[in-house]
């Protein structure tokens, strides 16, 4: 039995073919636009999402030459989604997670002392990062997209959601506990809506999914919509969530780092919620689907890939990403030069929607691949600085990091990484761990496999990096360059 799996990311959607014994058959992949109507703001048209969608499907079915006996989804997380119920059109663009423009709303609800009982029910913070004050813009600036909203003709939802409804027909309008547990709307302990938070963000509750366990039976897709398809859609997590499905991160204490757009550190906390302490996120890992569920501590960091991305796009400085590792290898060290990539504010551990980047340290003998050297560095800092934050938080060293996503291919960060974590690097063979990590649920959930304890054996090494000396003094120099990098944009 061959699994389906659908990853839409921030960027672009990937569909993988998964084998029974976990190999990848088969992949597709298809980038969609990102639009920035202004300072701060980023969204995404869902029907470009969706025909995204359609396409790698489509490209990884045909490349594996079989059909998928059921399907599973991860997803960019937090992102604002409507559509129309009837005729499945979305009434105006998705707000994605990046987007900043609701600083002012988090500083007002901040202001008005409203922080600590938000942390309290969902183990997040009052940041523009998470879906709530996203719908809040919403309602107060698009009065024709928000009164299909209060009519009950608009549905609110994550892209899960969005996804679901598109495959379905519009039959099901559900997500599942680990992209609920993002929106600043779910009570992570209770496990369901929060009508006081509902209220306080001004989202009327008829309008947001049901919440579902994170993997069973949890819809049908409709042949009409999906590919001619009709097969059981059995596994829903958000990706950082799916990431540590596929890592086999099940016990408490293991922990994981995708490399992505941003970079998002987990650590499994097991069955209690820890408290979100040190700049941290206490999240939902998953649901099973007897209800239980699992929490995870979190650090997110927002600009990790993306700024490797940006000395290719907005420098020009390479042709590629993987070009970064041998710019970077050409030089011993960054020069002195360091690079704070806040280029949409700072997530974990220092949170500052208002922050910029900013290079320092620049001389007339700096040259790109100094630079290139500096953004490599820069990411194995941000992660240290939340890995720190987690071994306060949790009270337990992490005993080693297992790391996927895209930049975990570059050797020479992995080495940067484990050398700043003063712990071992452990890359596994697939990188493409999320997606993977919402194939293992769904093959769990429709019987492909029957515990994870099976998914286990799946998990093989590539290469561990053991951690060398490390660098304090850049270190430091980078900690002085945050500081100085906060609160630009209020300038
Ligand atoms: O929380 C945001 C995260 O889910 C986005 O991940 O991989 O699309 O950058 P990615």
């Amino acid at each position: 039995m061959t699994v389906l799996t659908i990853d839409a990311g921030t960027t672009g959607v990937t569909a993988l073919m998964v084998s029974e014994n976990g190999t990848v058959l088969a992949r597709g992949y298809q980038e969609f636009a990102q639009h920035y109507p202004d300072t701060g703001w980023v969204e995404h048209v869902p029907e470009e999402i969706w025909q995204a969608t359609l396409a790698a499907c489509q490209t990884a079915i045909d490349a594996a030459g079989v059909q998928p006996a059921c399907l599973g989804i991860t997803n960019q997380r937090e992102t604002a989604v409507l559509w129309d119920r009837k005729r499945a059109t979305a009434p105006r663009r998705a707000i994605v997670w990046q987007d900043r423009r609701t600083a002012g709303i988090c500083s007002s609800l901040r202001e008005e002392g409203h922080e600590e009982r938000i942390t309290e029910l969902t183990g997040l913070r009052l940041d523009p990062y998470f879906t709530a004050t996203k719908l809040t813009w919403i309602a107060r600036n698009d009065e024709r997209a928000w009164k299909g909203v209060q009519a009950g003709d608009v549905a609110i939802g994550t892209v899960d959601s969005y996804i679901v409804a598109r495959l379905t027909g519009g039959a099901r309008h559900i997500t599942d506990a680990s992209n609920a547990s993002r929106t600043l709307l779910y009570d992570i302990r209770a496990g369901s809506w929060s009508p006081e938070l509902c209220e306080l963000f001004g989202v009327p509750m008829e309008a947001l999914p049901e919440v579902v366990p994170s993997y069973g039976a949890l819809g049908e897709t409709s042949p009409e919509e999906f590919l001619g398809l009709r097969i059981p859609i059995a596994g829903i997590a958000g990706d950082q969530q799916a990431a540590m499905f596929g890592q086999t991160c099940y016990s408490p204490g293991t922990s994981k780092c995708t490399y992505g757009t941003g970079s998002f550190v987990l650590l499994n906390t097991g069955g209690e919620p820890v408290a979100p302490e040190h700049g941290l996120l206490s999240t939902v890992l998953w649901q099973h689907p007897d209800g239980r569920l699992e929490y995870a501590l979190e650090g997110s960091i927002f600009v990790t890939g993306a700024a490797v991305q940006w000395l290719r796009d907005g420098l020009g400085l390479i042709d590629s990403a993987p070009q970064s590792e041998a710019l970077a290898t050409s030089v011993p060290d960054s020069g002195g030069v360091v690079f704070v990539p806040a280029l949409t504010g700072l997530g974990a551990p220092d949170w500052d929607p208002q922050a910029r980047g900013a290079i320092f340290g620049i001389t007339r003998g700096t040259r790109r691949a100094h630079l290139a050297r500096a953004t490599l560095e820069a990411i194995a800092f941000e992660v240290r600085d939340v890995a720190e934050a987690m071994t306060k938080a949790s009270g337990t060293e992490l005993p080693e990091l297992r790391v996927d996503g895209g930049a975990s291919a570059n050797n020479l960060l992995c080495r940067l990484q484990a050398d700043q974590l003063g712990v071992s690097v452990a890359r596994p063979r697939i990188q493409e761990t999320t997606a993977l990590g919402a194939a293992f649920l769904a093959g769990l959930g429709a019987g492909v496999w029957s515990s994870t304890e099976e998914l286990v054996d799946t998990w093989k090494l590539d290469l561990r990096f053991e951690p060398g000396e490390r660098d304090e003094a850049a270190y430091r120099r980078w900690r002085e360059a945050v500081e100085r990098s906060k609160g630009w944009a209020d300038l």
